[in-house]
């Protein structure tokens, strides 16, 4: 095959096949193909798209560029779940313990920051002596042991996306929706779970802001992953504001740990109950989605939630005792309110806006191998829909005290803010669910 002339093709608008999708992707991963063709076929695919065939060729052909994990040593029936992204988006740290608490089996890789978003390696690793660099026979055993078992992704997990997403990220081409499906369905085809829920994010803090795209995307990837044998289903949810109040790696992690000993922000507990309650309906371990809600509001009020997160952490090195005593996770030196500058209503809070506030606070790395200090982040004060008096603090910084960070981070986060006379009501948070088949509105609105 000739690489220039299927960069054609594509740029003419007609359709690849599965032999020459394979020889992109094979060519590109093993360094044959260069970046500055793969970056034209990028463009070329942002602009065309692609047909339901070619998403499902392009994602098996990354998913098989490295190792396709087999779980089947791990008994049961494994769920996964897998957000877009996010700000302050804590839930997996929430909902891996309390499904396993009811009874799931959750082995999950997972990743590190990404953009204005966080990571849950980067969030777990915050508690001390965690390791999240298993390997293969560690992530069954502990699997197996504890219902749950949490990895970073490693090298040989779709590595064709691992360059395609650097070349993307440097090229214009993030924002596609066959690249953005192929890139999630890949990992998690090649992660292994035989159920997977989608959390697929709509807003100012998504990857996907406007909420027909991102019905387009997660019908997309659940027609990938049903042809792939897997169980699936994807909600659309809201990233218009932060999700809970706590914005930060260790911060997010203590977020967490008082959501499952039942003291969690009221929009954080609303989507953890209805993405676990949907996990627990691919399990076949509920009758229905409101009885898997109430069992996981069981698991919070009985502590086994909480119990399971502290065998997780103990299993995986990490010290337990933070599940009683989040003093033991680290902790900023440094705290600055940040005030609200008039009398009124927060009427928005843009989620791009404060997760940027949070990375140049130091909660995110500027360079590939920087070293985070986990303390830093922000607590949110008051969300959408808060009555708030000039002088009153809208958020908390949480920092090591640099000047000129605190600086940068306060006039982000004010401009995430849009104070107004008028009360505006509790945006919506969980908007449509959707199955390959179908699109079922729960609470959206034009
Ligand atoms: N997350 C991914 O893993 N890939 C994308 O392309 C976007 C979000
Ligand atoms: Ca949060």
């Amino acid at each position: 095959m000739h690489t220039p002339e299927l960069i054609l093709k594509k740029r003419n608008g007609s359709a690849l096949s599965k032999a020459e999708i394979d020889y992109l992707i094979k060519g590109f991963t093993s360094h044959a193909i260069p970046d500055y063709q793969m970056s034209a076929l990028l463009m070329a695919i942002y602009f065309r798209g692609m047909t339901a065939a070619e998403c499902v060729d392009l994602t098996m052909s990354m998913a098989r560029s490295g190792e396709m994990a087999d779980l089947g040593s791990i008994k049961g029936f494994k769920v996964d779940k897998h957000s877009t992204g996010g700000v302050g988006d804590t839930t997996s740290l929430v909902l891996a313990p309390l499904v396993a608490a009811a009874g799931g089996t959750v082995a999950k890789m997972t990743g590190r920051e990404l953009g204005h978003t966080g990571g849950t390696v980067d969030k777990l690793e915050s508690i001390p002596g965690m390791n999240l660099e298993l390997t293969k026979d560690q992530f069954i055993r502990i699997a197996n042991e504890v219902g749950l078992s949490l990895a970073a992704q490693s090298d040989s997990l779709a590595p064709a996306d691992k360059q395609i997403y650097a070349l993307r990220n440097v090229t214009g081409t993030v924002d596609s929706i066959p690249l953005i499906a192929a890139s999630i369905m890949s990992k998690k085809l090649a992660g292994g779970a035989d159920g997977i829920v989608l959390d697929v994010k709509t807003g100012s803090g998504a990857f996907m802001r406007k909420y027909q795209d991102s019905v387009e995307l997660a019908q997309t990837m659940v027609r990938i992953g049903d042809g792939a044998g897997r169980k699936m289903l994807a909600l659309i949810t809201s990233m218009e504001q932060p999700l809970g109040e706590a914005v930060g790696n260790a911060l997010e992690v203590k977020e967490a740990i008082e959501t499952l000993q039942g003291r969690g922000p009221q929009d954080l507990v609303e989507l953890v109950l209805e993405l676990g309650a949907n996990m627990l309906m691919l399990c076949g371990l509920a009758g229905g989605l409101e009885a898997a809600k109430a069992r996981l509001a069981q698991c919070i009020e009985d502590g086994s939630g909480a119990d399971k997160m502290a065998k997780f952490i103990k299993a995986q090195g990490g010290d337990p005792r933070v599940v009683k005593d989040t003093g033991l996770l680290p902790r900023a030196n440094t705290r600055i309110e940040v005030t609200a500058p008039l009398d009124g209503y927060v009427q928005r809070i843009d989620a791009l806006d404060v997760g940027m506030a949070s990375k140049l606070l130091g909660a995110g790395r500027t360079t590939k191998d920087e070293v985070l200090d986990l303390s830093i982040g922000l607590i949110l004060k008051k969300k959408v829909g808060s009555q708030v008096m000039a002088g009153e603090p809208l958020a908390e910084l949480h920092t090591d005290g640099n000047a000129a960070k605190v600086d940068l981070a306060k006039t982000r986060l004010l401009q995430a803010y849009t104070i107004g006379s008028r009360p505006v009501p509790q945006p919506r948070l969980i908007l449509a669910r959707v199955t390959a088949d179908n699109i079922e509105e729960i609470s959206y609105e034009e």
